[in-house]
């Protein structure tokens, strides 16, 4: 049985899995590599969507703790649809802890802060630098199905982005 190495840097399709999947195999790879990168920055951003949801203190807290959770609730949905894709690719879906440090643009969020104002910024950065990365792979990729599914979860970042920047008050 051959063995299958994942690293960091190896995003590989398996000769194990069957797929008559027609696309071609280096596009295939290409797309797998690009999509793993945006599926760990989307188990980062909801991770730091729950540390926010968590940890914020101020007005209106119940209405901005209940709407994290909402943008909490549609990233993991596209984390999950961006990693079946990767399966159906014939590839690997990169999803460990690990995979993700390794991965991800975003720095680490800072965990000494609660006021809301200071989180919802925190968070608004990241959400940006997330929809846009997702809009560059749209951009880059010939799969017009995955594509397709990138253009679906660009839609939610944005919406997610909007919620959030709309509760930040431009002079706190
Ligand atoms: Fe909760």
């Amino acid at each position: 049985m051959q063995n299958i190495e994942l690293t960091d840097k190896n995003f590989l399709t398996s000769d194990l899995i069957y797929t008559c999947s027609d696309i071609d195999s280096n596009n295939k790879i290409y797309i797998i590599d690009k999509l793993n990168y945006l599926l760990a920055e989307l188990i980062d951003l909801s991770l730091t969507t729950k540390q926010a949801h968590w940890n914020i203190r101020g007005a209106n807290f119940i209405g901005i703790h209940k709407m994290l959770d909402n943008c909490f609730n549609l990233i993991i949905k596209y984390q999950d649809i961006i990693a079946e894709r990767v399966v159906q690719l014939n590839g690997i879906a990169l999803g460990t802890i690990d995979s993700v440090y390794n991965k991800t643009s975003l720095k680490h969020y800072p965990c000494n802060i609660n006021n809301i104002q200071n989180h919802l910024k925190e968070l608004s950065r990241r959400y940006n630098i997330v929809s846009t990365n997702n809009r560059k792979i749209i951009n880059d990729i010939k799969d017009v199905v995955t594509a397709d599914i990138l253009i679906d979860s660009s839609r939610a970042l944005d919406q997610c982005l909007w919620l959030i920047e709309s509760n930040i008050e431009k002079n706190l």
